[in-house]
C-alpha cells in the first residue's frame, strides 16, 4: 500500500492505495465520496466521469497510485457554496435530464468539460461529446435539453435522436 495524496474539490485528502487501485475505487472507498459512480469498471459507461488537472478523466481507466498529487474535482464539488445545486445540476433537475441517476454524476461532469472548452455547444455537438456516457433510462433527449438549457441556450429545440 502506498499513501496518495490528492486535492479533491480544493481540499487536500489522502489514503491508501495499492498498485491495482482505480482512481474511482479510491475515491469512493478510502475517500468516501460516493458520488463517483461504477458502472463498468472497463472505460464504457461514463458514470465514473470526473475532472483531473481540468481534464474530463474516467476515473476507472486511472491507478490511484499514478496521479498522487493531481487535482480533482468530483460530483461532489459542482455543488454551490452554499450547498444549492450547481447551474449545470440545476439544469438536469430543471429538464428531466435524469431517471435513476446513475449516470448522472457522470454525465454532468462531462457535461461542465464540454462547457468549459465549449461554451456555446451546439445540439450534435453535446450529442457527440456525450457519446462516452451511457444512460439507460432518459433516452438521452431531455440529458441533451439539459445541457443546452445549462449553456444558456434553447433547451426547447433538441431533436430526439438515439
Ligand atoms: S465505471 Fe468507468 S467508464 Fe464505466
Ligand atoms: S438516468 Fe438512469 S442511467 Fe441515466
Amino acid at each position: 500500500m502506498t499513501k496518495v495524496t490528492l486535492t479533491v474539490n480544493g481540499r487536500s485528502m489522502s489514503g491508501q492505495a495499492e498498485g491495482r487501485t482505480l482512481l474511482s475505487s479510491f475515491l469512493r472507498e478510502e475517500l468516501g465520496l460516493t458520488g463517483t459512480h461504477v458502472g463498468c469498471d472497463t472505460s464504457q459507461c461514463g458514470a465514473c466521469v470526473v475532472h483531473m488537472d481540468g481534464q474530463a478523466v474516467k476515473s476507472c481507466t486511472v491507478l490511484a497510485q499514478d496521479v498522487d498529487g493531481a487535482s480533482v474535482t468530483t460530483i461532489e464539488g459542482m455543488a454551490n457554496a452554499d450547498g444549492s445545486l450547481g447551474t449545470i445540476q440545476q439544469a438536469f433537475q430543471d429538464h428531466h435530464g435524469l431517471q435513476c441517476g446513475f449516470c448522472t454524476p457522470g454525465m454532468v461532469m462531462a457535461s461542465a468539460a464540454l462547457l468549459a472548452e465549449n461554451p456555446k455547444p451546439t445540439e450534435a455537438e453535446v450529442r457527440h461529446y456525450l457519446e462516452g456516457n451511457i444512460c439507460r433510462c432518459t433516452g438521452y433527449h431531455n440529458i441533451v435539453k439539459a445541457v443546452m438549457a445549462a449553456s444558456g441556450q434553447d433547451a426547447g429545440g433538441a431533436v430526439a435522436a438515439e
